[in-house]
């Protein structure tokens, strides 16, 4: 008996002498975080800023990995990293692994011209920017979009995202770029986040790598765009509309074989709510061609009565179309009632992959790739969110 209690006191001792190295999990619910996290509140008296923009600006310019606990609210700003060590942001919440129940949420409302009406870039339309220059971070126009100069460094080398909302609230339909997030020459990993907006909602631009896990992305017109490589594992794709396609992506001609693409994969693609669903049933196309190394492909993905019978569509231009033989417009083991096998026959403008097929694109390590072409650059993707 005294044994037994004595080591239950000196169990208890030991216990809380070396309390339970803190997890993004207890950062999050009980923030019990890494050292030195820092904390943005509008409102909490202990946070160190009030604004988040704030936090990325004081890290050190240096290759330590740093951590930043948002509390709970809406912030209206936008985030621009340009920083190249690993960056982890946290959104508080008793709910970890659950997008549904974010409490943190980053707003702007803006499209792609400036409050004279003069265009302007759609980057600037961005509520978050992950990219080492301005330049980097440009769309551009034409089929192979801004040149961005030889010699650009690498941006952001492993910068995560977990349970936040990035909001862009320019207008409630299609009414111009208007980017949630912007991620170019850098690897960027999205975990439980969501991401709002009509038009051109996600963009991964050149040398981007963006991995989404258990995400939301909702939108309207080409709200999956842009030039790098973008992974989209087991996450909601929500039609608030149709407009153009799901996907538009424009590839580049690189001296490697590249898999620059969007891959969609076990995930579900449905109208954003009942309201919108019988309006919207058998209208809404899976992609269109932005140029003709177009890549995207929805694989184990189960589609609803949205979806058009030809899948997707091609972006016919002054009478001529963009999609020829290097175009990849295609779909692996899709299911549900948006997937119609008589309309993607007959209209032959959807590759219905076979397991050969996809076998070239069938894991991450397959397509993120680094900027000299060699694959498997997964490092940087936490495998257990
Ligand atoms: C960061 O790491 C890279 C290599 O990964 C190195 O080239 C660079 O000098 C480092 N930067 C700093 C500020 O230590
Ligand atoms: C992001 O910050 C960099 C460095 O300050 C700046 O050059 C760039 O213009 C900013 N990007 C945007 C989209 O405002
Ligand atoms: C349904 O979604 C549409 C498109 O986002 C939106 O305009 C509408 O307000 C939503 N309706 C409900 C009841 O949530
Ligand atoms: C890619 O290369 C092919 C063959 O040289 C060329 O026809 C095409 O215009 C190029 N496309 C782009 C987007 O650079
Ligand atoms: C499937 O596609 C065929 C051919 O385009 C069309 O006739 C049929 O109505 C479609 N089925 C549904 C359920 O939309
Ligand atoms: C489908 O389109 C491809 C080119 O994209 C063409 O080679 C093939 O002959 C077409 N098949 C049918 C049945 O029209």
């Amino acid at each position: 008996m005294r044994i037994a209690g004595l080591s239950l006191v000196l169990g208890a001792l030991l216990a809380s002498a070396s309390p339970h190295k803190p997890t993004r999990h207890t950062c999050q619910t009980a923030r019990n975080c890494p050292e030195g996290t820092i904390l943005v509140s509008k409102t909490d008296p202990s946070a160190h800023f009030k604004n988040v923009q704030d936090a990325i600006a004081s890290l050190p310019n240096d290759n330590t990995t740093q951590t930043i606990l948002i509390l709970p609210g809406t912030y209206k700003e936008q985030v621009n990293v340009t920083r190249s060590g690993p960056i982890t942001l946290l959104g508080q919440t008793d709910h970890p692994q659950d997008a549904t129940k974010n409490r943190v949420t980053l707003t702007w409302a803006q499209a792609n011209h400036d409050n004279t009406g003069q265009a302007v870039d759609n980057v600037f339309s961005s509520v978050l920017t992950v990219a080492p220059t301005l330049e980097a971070s440009y769309t551009g126009s034409g089929p192979t979009g801004y040149p961005v100069p030889e010699g650009t460094p690498f941006g952001n080398v492993n910068f995560r995202a977990y349970n936040i909302d990035f909001t862009n609230t320019w207008r409630d339909y299609s009414a111009g770029p208007a980017h949630a997030i912007s991620l170019s020459r850098a690897n960027g990993g999205f975990y439980y986040c969501g991401f709002y907006s009509y038009q051109d909602t996600v963009y991964v631009g050149k040398l981007g790598n963006g991995y989404f896990h258990k995400s939301i992305i909702a939108g309207q017109t080409d709200f999956l765009y842009g030039f790098g490589t973008a992974w989209i594992q087991s996450s909601q794709i929500l039609l608030r509309n149709c407009g153009g396609g799901i996907t538009a992506w424009k590839g580049t001609n690189t001296t490697f074989t590249n898999n620059y693409g969007v891959y969609i994969v076990d995930s579900t693609v449905q109208a954003a709510n009942a309201s919108i669903a019988p309006e919207i049933r058998g209208k809404c196309a899976l992609g269109r061609p932005w140029n003709e190394l177009h890549r995207s492909v929805f694989a184990h993905t189960s589609e609803d009565a949205s979806i058009l019978p030809s899948g997707y569509i091609d972006w016919i231009i002054s009478g001529a179309g963009r999609r020829n033989k290097n175009t990849v417009m295609a779909e692996y083991r899709a299911s549900g009632p948006g997937f119609n096998a008589t309309g993607r026959r007959a209209a032959n403008v959807t590759i219905v992959m076979d397991d050969k097929q996809y076998a070239r694109y069938n894991s991450p390590a397959k397509v993120f790739q680094y900027p000299d072409g060699r694959l498997g650059n997964i490092r940087w993707i936490d495998d257990k969110p």
